[in-house]
């Protein structure tokens, strides 16, 4: 059955979801409140950088199936089901700020039809939240209105976010009413994946343990590399055997610079909040930050011990391929240090350049593509792993470089090949 939605919010959760509803024959209803982004996505313009989704919002917006606006009085009417997707950023505490999707809750309630309508929130939030949103709406809401709240939590990550909304491993609803997690259920029945039913908090509670889960893989990773490094044991040849054993696996298994983005750093960190909330022993959390954050430090300290010389080249500064977001990311943070200690420093990334100039602005020489950035440089240093820098053309790059240094903070290349090649080479873990 297709229905009408309302999505409110446009980021990666919001729109990416928005497009994928509408793209099943949905109508979808996006409510933004910057006018010159409404506008910019009006004309087919994501913001974001998300491989597809152009041509996806493109699709959708030609077909009048999505429809993007500022106000809530057309929207949440005649919608079956309203998202919300807004922002729920880190406070100084590492709580997660909800002023903003409470904000949203009361000005849905004002706004709901008469009859049943479920709220959803698809942004991430501690448990609690989506009860709480309940009571704001049913505060706020006409006396003829019905309603129910589902968590209804987002899986995907950034640079694939549209295959991991078509083909999660799970979707996972949370209510307490029967005919919300129906309406749900019929909503997400394009998706694939399997189905899991259960109750708010458990949904609240399954999106943090997932995303803590994977960031202590990735410390874990990453504190092995720590004792690689000292004993000269290599950490792709331990992690390779030890993710053979099925019952750890290999994947987020892979160290480099630690991990960035929005969520990872932000959840851990919210987790750790409510777990002081209620009393519980939270230092594993507290170790896997951390250790994330002694990743950088590493490479930093790595980077100042080998280097003679003052110019470095860099290639990638989003926190992860395939994305040109660099919030949280390694890179800024190294790049930041660097530049206090005079260095200069000639970067090169696809597409995360523009926001990079946002937060390091002219104190960065930009170049146009990776030959570029290590021209007459004592040294390059890679913070992402883009498919571009794999199979560089290594003598070109021998060949421009002043000095022939590489700090691979995401273990991009083999270290006897490098040498081979006739580079002095610093991977992650490695001898
Ligand atoms: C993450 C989760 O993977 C998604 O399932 C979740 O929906 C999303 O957060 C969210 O909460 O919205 P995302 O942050 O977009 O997705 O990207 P990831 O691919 O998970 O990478 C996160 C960071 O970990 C990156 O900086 C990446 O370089 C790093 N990483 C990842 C490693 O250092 N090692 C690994 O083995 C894997």
């Amino acid at each position: 059955m297709l229905m009408t939605i309302t999505i409110i919010g446009h980021g990666y959760v919001g729109l990416v979801s928005a497009c994928v509803f509408a793209d099943f024959g949905n109508k979808v209803w996006v409510i933004g409140h910057t006018p010159e982004k409404l506008a910019r996505l009006r004309s087919g313009d994501p913001i974001l950088y998300e491989p597809g989704l152009k041509e996806m919002l493109e699709k959708n917006l030609k077909a009048k199936r999505l429809i993007f606006t500022d106000t809530y009085k057309d929207s949440v009417p005649e919608s079956q089901i309203v998202f919300i997707t807004v922002g729920t950023p880190p406070k100084e505490n590492g709580a997660a700020d909800l002023t903003a999707v409470y904000h949203v809750a009361e000005q849905i309630a004002k706004h709901l039809k008469p009859g049943f309508n479920v709220v959803s929130c698809k942004s991430t939030v501690p448990v609690g939240t989506n009860k709480k949103v309940e009571e704001i709406v049913n505060k706020n809401k006409k006396a003829n209105s019905h309603i129910a709240v589902a968590s209804c939590p987002e899986f995907l990550r950034e640079g694939s976010a549209l295959g991991d909304t078509l083909h999660p491993d799970r979707v996972i609803v949370g209510s307490s009413s029967k005919e919300a997690v129906d309406t749900m259920l019929e909503l997400h029945k394009p998706i694939s994946g399997d189905r899991v039913v259960t109750d708010l908090a458990s949904a609240e509670l399954i999106k943090y343990t997932s995303n803590s889960m994977l960031a202590t893989k990735i410390s874990f990773a990453n504190l092995i590399s720590f004792y690689c490094e000292k004993t000269g044991a290599d950490v792709e040849t331990v992690l390779d055997a030890v993710g053979l054993d099925k019952r750890i696996g290999r994947s987020f298994m892979y160290p480099g610079v630690g991990y960035g983005g929005s969520c990872f750093p932000k959840d851990v960190q919210a987790l750790m909040d409510t777990g002081k909330n209620l009393e519980i022993d939270t230092s594993l959390l507290q170790a896997v930050e951390n250790i994330n954050q002694q990743a950088r430090e590493n490479f930093l300290k790595n980077i100042l011990k080998h280097i003679k010389g003052k110019t470095i080249g860099v290639w990638g500064l989003s926190f992860k391929p395939d994305t040109d977001d660099v919030r949280f990311a390694p890179s800024v943070y190294v790049l930041r240090e660097l530049i206090k200690k005079g260095f200069t420093l000639k970067v090169y990334d696809q597409v995360a350049m523009e926001n990079i100039k946002k937060i390091l602005g002219n104190k960065l020489t930009y170049v146009n593509n990776p030959y570029e950035a290590v021209e007459n440089v004592d040294a390059l240093c890679i913070f992402t792993e883009w498919n571009e820098f794999k199979q560089i053309d290594l003598s070109k790059v021998k060949k421009l470089m002043k000095k022939h240094l590489i700090f691979d903070g995401r273990n991009i290349f083999e270290p006897k090949k490098m040498k081979k090649a006739g580079f002095e080479y610093y991977g992650i873990g490695r001898s």
